[in-house]
């Protein structure tokens, strides 16, 4: 059973160059306007960021994993599960359906292991709305520099990882998807999400 806090944890995912980082700035800024506390957080973060991130510093997927797992732990001790029992609506950069998309579909790691470990580092806490900004990948790419570790990838991973992501989205039964066409202009984009997530924070009142 899913711990019960006041607060509101909505979820943005997406392949690379779909442009999560400019819409939840926005959102934020929107949402802050508001009367009710909002957090912006991202994973990975800090040092394992770095370590992740660094396409120099070897790894293997099941260490990659790992640090994923013990970052979110962290992350979910420190910071988000606090402003959920704070009330605060909780903006989150990618987390456990990144790990199923990149670690499961993209490096084949086993499903089972990651959902169990995955649930243990968030002590069970669940999202209550995740944001899927859908990309072809050979568009997101375009948008930057391939530099990080993922982004180096290969076209297929990306295209296992956009895969991935779709599949989470077609499965769930929960109503808690929402997919946005992130080729579309950032304002419309920016439309799509605000709509969804105002319904969103109406019903939860
Ligand atoms: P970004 O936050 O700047 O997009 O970079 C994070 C990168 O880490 C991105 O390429 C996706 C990848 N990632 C995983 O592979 N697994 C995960 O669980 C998370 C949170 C991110």
């Amino acid at each position: 059973m899913p711990p019960d806090y006041p607060g509101t944890l909505i979820l943005f995912e997406g392949c690379e160059g779909a442009g999560k980082s400019t819409l939840l700035k926005s959102i934020a800024e929107i949402l802050q306007e508001g009367t009710c506390g909002v957090i912006q957080t991202k994973e990975p973060r800090g040092y394992a960021r770095e370590v992740l991130l660094n396409p120099h510093h070897p790894l293997t997927p099941e260490e990659e994993l790992t640090i994923f797992i013990d970052g979110r732990e962290e992350h979910f001790r420190e910071i988000v599960i606090p402003a959920l029992q704070n009330g605060d609506v909780v903006l989150c950069d990618r987390s456990t359906y990144s790990t199923i998309a990149y670690q499961h579909y993209g490096r084949g790691l086993d499903l089972t292991d990651i959902l169990v470990r995955d649930a243990k580092a968030r002590q069970n806490v669940d999202f209550d709305f995740i944001i899927l900004l859908d990309i072809d990948p050979e568009i997101g790419l375009k948008r930057k520099k391939p530099e990080t570790r993922f982004e180096l990838e290969t076209i297929d991973f990306h295209r296992r990882v956009r895969h991935g992501y779709l599949e989470q989205a077609r499965i769930d039964s929960t109503g808690k998807w929402k997919i946005i066409d992130a080729s579309k202009s950032e304002y419309d984009v920016l439309m799509d999400a605000l709509a969804a997530i105002f319904k969103l924070l109406y019903r939860r009142r």
